[in-house]
């Protein structure tokens, strides 16, 4: 029977089933009480170390009283601030 290996994935999400992950078991559940406590939460780290997937797996611990909404500041850089609101209104529709 074969047997499934894991791999290092560095390409994109990664997933327990086929990847070795670090679970960050602990700061998720410390990110979850800060959430719940109202507190402004900033991540410092280098490029590439897990920032964007600790917040997606940290925020799919939350229940359905929170409406998680991901906005990208970096693509508002270099515009008015009449584009800054139209944009950022914009996006927190959608
Ligand atoms: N908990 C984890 N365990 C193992 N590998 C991980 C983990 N989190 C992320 N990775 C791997 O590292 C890569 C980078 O993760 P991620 O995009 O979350 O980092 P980032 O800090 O947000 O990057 P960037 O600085 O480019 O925004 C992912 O594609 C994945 O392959
Ligand atoms: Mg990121």
């Amino acid at each position: 029977m074969e047997t499934r290996t894991r791999t290092f994935g560095t390409r994109g999400p990664v997933n327990p089933a086929c990847n070795y992950v670090v679970p960050r078991t602990e700061e998720i559940a410390d990110l979850g009480r800060r959430i719940k406590d109202g507190r402004y939460i900033v991540i410092f780290a280098p490029r590439q170390t897990g920032k964007t997937t600790f917040f997606r797996w940290a925020l799919d611990t939350l229940d359905e009283t929170y409406l998680p909404i991901q906005l990208d500041f970096e693509a508002y850089k270099n515009i008015s601030q009449e584009e800054f609101y139209a944009c950022l209104k914009e996006d927190i529709r959608q």
